[in-house]
């Protein structure tokens, strides 16, 4: 990849995305070194303030953990600067090309990537703006856009479309952070560089497949932008189905962004639409001692609403490999426990030489505490032939404990600053993965599916469990507990 030289734009630096992730990243990558140090970046945000106001919000969520991030820290703000203005007046971005040139002349960089942590509403009136104000020739441009990608299929291609008339499909990296955690990374490797999981990685072996996002968090303070959404856009059609086409895809043609992209696409263009009979959707209530409040007891959120906070749906990849295989996603917040996990669960061991096996799985924990381990029968230790489920167990804490792990967005940036595409989100793959959710959003948003109520902090609405047993998922017969499961 050709490096370049660049000033960071960030749009919407007042933000709450802005604070909590890309300020913190960028931080991040300059504290390693991996931002060139003559980096400057410029804050772009409706709300006018000072210099030094400006940096205690850049600096709010960045975790100083010694005197030496200290250090660092005043260093990297004295490359921050900020400007206010408005989302759709030229002249404010005239004076932001202004700022931008008088930087580039201190450091000559002559590459500039716009970061656009936006509202949907201004999306494009600022990608309008940047187009005509900011992009002066001979200076590359990466512009890295943050979803809601649109509400459904012709939505996101209206858009698609609007921002296609601008900028390039090169020029442009839509992000899906979830694409940038470590173990999600690693799915490839996991598949592609081992045989022993490679070779059974298909329909002849796997039973069922479920991918799983828990949070203990409901949708506090973000209620008015969530209820249009709901946990389906929110956190499955994007994160869970990115995940998805890493565990399913064919092997690539190379390492290549396209080459992998053209994989994950393919497989998704495998998956017809999600059938009403395949999903259950909740909402959360009160927390059994009535603490915490409800979804609806949120102001923000308009009364009576149906939006799901909870979503179970199961979709089918028509191809050769996964025929007849349930991929069960799960995502829901104010739950019992905070995970996000990809289970791969095997299938019976033929014959009957021995009772009361429990099926092998491979689990993918992405997060919190990075691990993959393998459920595996054993013979118990001691005299005797009996059987005892166990594991082999690689969670990074003990095999890794001196390793760093990059948050999701520093990688990211990176990659978008290295120019490599390959984890950020293709127009036609994004297109394929709304014509998988397009309908059934269209019945829920239509009222068609009234969400079953669970309360905040416990496991999820009543029948997820009989929703997964449905797809042929086997707890086991032996009690089992990840040692490592906090
Ligand atoms: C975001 C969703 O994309 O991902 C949030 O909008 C969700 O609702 C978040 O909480 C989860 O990300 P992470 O990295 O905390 O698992």
């Amino acid at each position: 990849p050709k490096k370049e030289h660049f000033t960071v734009v960030v749009l919407g630096a007042s933000g709450d995305l802005a604070k909590k992730k890309t300020f913190p990243a960028l931080f991040g990558l300059y504290k390693n070194k991996y931002l060139d140090p003559n980096t400057h970046i410029i804050g772009y945000a409706r709300t006018k303030m000072d210099l030094h106001v400006y940096h205690d919000q850049v600096s709010k969520y960045i975790k100083i953990k010694s005197d030496e991030d200290k250090v660092h820290l005043e260093s990297f703000l004295k490359l921050c600067t900020y400007q206010s203005g408005q989302y759709d007046k030229d002249s404010d971005f005239q004076e932001l090309e202004h700022h931008l040139r008088d930087v580039e002349k201190q450091t000559r960089a002559k590459a500039r990537l716009f970061y656009m942590a936006l509202p949907p509403s201004v999306f494009i009136p600022v990608a309008k703006s940047l187009k005509k104000n900011n992009h002066p020739e001979g200076v590359t441009i990466r512009l890295i856009v943050e979803k809601p990608f649109g509400m459904d299929l012709e939505s996101s291609r209206e858009l698609g479309r609007e921002l296609g008339a601008l900028f390039t499909e090169e020029e442009i990296y839509r992000i899906d952070h979830y694409l940038g955690k470590e173990m999600v990374k690693n799915l490839m490797i996991l598949r592609f560089a081992n045989v022993i999981f490679g070779s059974v990685w298909n329909r002849h072996a796997i039973d069922n497949i479920q991918i799983t996002f828990k949070e203990k968090i409901g949708t506090e303070g973000r209620g008015g932008y969530f209820d249009e959404f709901g946990i389906i856009r929110d956190v499955m059609q994007n994160h869970l189905l990115q995940i998805l086409s890493l565990v399913a895809m064919e092997p690539p043609v190379s390492l290549s962004a396209e080459n992998v992209r053209d994989e994950k696409v393919k497989v998704l263009r495998y998956i017809p639409p999600i059938q009403a009979e395949d999903i259950l959707l909740g909402q959360y209530v009160a927390s059994e001692d009535g603490k915490v409040p409800g979804y609806l007891d949120d102001k923000t959120v308009p009364k009576g609403s149906k939006t799901p906070t909870y979503a179970a749906a199961t979709v089918f990849i028509n191809n050769e490999r996964w025929s007849g295989v349930p991929f069960v996603l799960k995502c829901g917040k104010a739950l019992d426990q905070q995970k996000t996990e990809i289970r791969i669960q095997f299938k019976d061991v033929a014959g009957n030489l021995f009772q009361s096996l429990s099926r092998n799985e491979i689990v993918i924990r992405v997060q919190p505490g990075e691990a993959v381990y393998v459920k595996m029968m054993n013979k118990e230790p001691g005299l005797g032939m009996k059987t005892i489920i166990s594991d082999l167990d690689l969670s990074y804490s003990k095999r890794f404990n001196d390793v760093a792990i990059p948050e999701a967005y520093e990688s990211l940036i990176l990659d978008a600053l290295n120019d490599d595409h390959s984890n950020f989100v293709r127009d036609d793959e994004l297109d394929a993965a709304w014509k998988i959710f397009t309908p059934i959003l269209k019945k829920i948003d239509e009222g068609h599916h009234d969400p079953i109520p669970y309360a905040f902090g416990s496991r999820g609405p009543k029948g997820v469990s009989e929703f997964v047993a449905k797809y042929g998922y086997h707890r086991g017969k032996q009690e089992y507990v990840w040692p490592h499961s906090s």
